[in-house]
């Protein structure tokens, strides 16, 4: 097996990939990683009622049904399109104790999990694609107001963080729309920067001492 799961210290869940010796959410704590980087600095700053949403790195789908759950309490319309190349089976899923814990259905668990590539309704108020594919070799087709970028490291995964790859879907970002991701790095800065975003400083979720938000102006 490539994936292990693996229990942070919040008490939830993670996992980890043999093939690129890389944790999916840090081992400090998954949930509150989660929550810190991509729901109260990302999705809760978006104002607009009509929210599209585009991650990189679908992985488990935390951050999606973190994204769904939070959104039930105060509904806006989001479109979330998840990119992964390497789907994890129903069984992984299913080990990763979130459909207790976040108390989701027989039928949200399916949609979280299951059922790639077609554009799924969980709600009234959230439409899901999970899209099967490369990212190295997606084109965007839509644009987009907030961002969620969850690649593996740029240690691991260089690829995926070049400039040529964040111009592609920082092209099709609104004006004022959001970039969150967990790496904080120099090189990760200055492209940022190159390609017309306005970056903001803050503390990291425990174990990483500053994380950014980039705004597109
Ligand atoms: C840090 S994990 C993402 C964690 C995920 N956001 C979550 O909440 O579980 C990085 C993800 O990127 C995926 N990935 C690796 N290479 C990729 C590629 N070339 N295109 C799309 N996804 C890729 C991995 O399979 C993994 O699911």
């Amino acid at each position: 097996m490539n994936l292990e799961t693996y229990l942070t210290l919040d008490g939830s869940k993670t996992l980890y990939s043999k093939k690129f010796q890389e944790h999916y959410h840090s081992k400090n704590g998954a949930f509150t990683e989660s929550q810190h980087i991509f729901i109260d600095l990302g999705f809760k700053f978006i104002e607009k009622p009509k929210i599209n949403i585009l991650e990189i790195g679908y992985g488990t789908g935390l951050n999606a049904i973190m994204t769904y759950k939070t959104n039930e309490k105060n509904p806006k319309k989001v479109l979330y399109h998840g990119i992964e190349k390497f789907p994890i089976t129903n069984e992984t899923f299913k080990d990763m104790g979130y459909i207790e814990y976040f108390n989701l259905t027989a039928q949200e668990s399916i949609m979280f999990s299951k059922d790639w590539d077609k554009s799924l309704k969980i709600s009234q108020n959230f439409k899901l694609l999970k899209q099967n594919v490369d990212f190295l070799n997606f084109i965007p087709k839509i644009n987009y107001d907030l961002i969620y970028f969850d690649a593996f490291s740029p240690d691991t995964q260089a690829e995926m963080w070049t400039y040529e790859q964040l111009q592609k879907i920082i092209n099709r970002l609104s004006v004022n729309g959001v970039f969150v991701t967990y790496c904080s790095r120099g090189d990760l800065k200055r492209n940022l920067r190159s390609l017309g975003m306005d970056l903001k400083r803050f503390s990291g979720p425990p174990g990483k001492r500053h994380i950014v938000r980039a705004i597109k102006h």
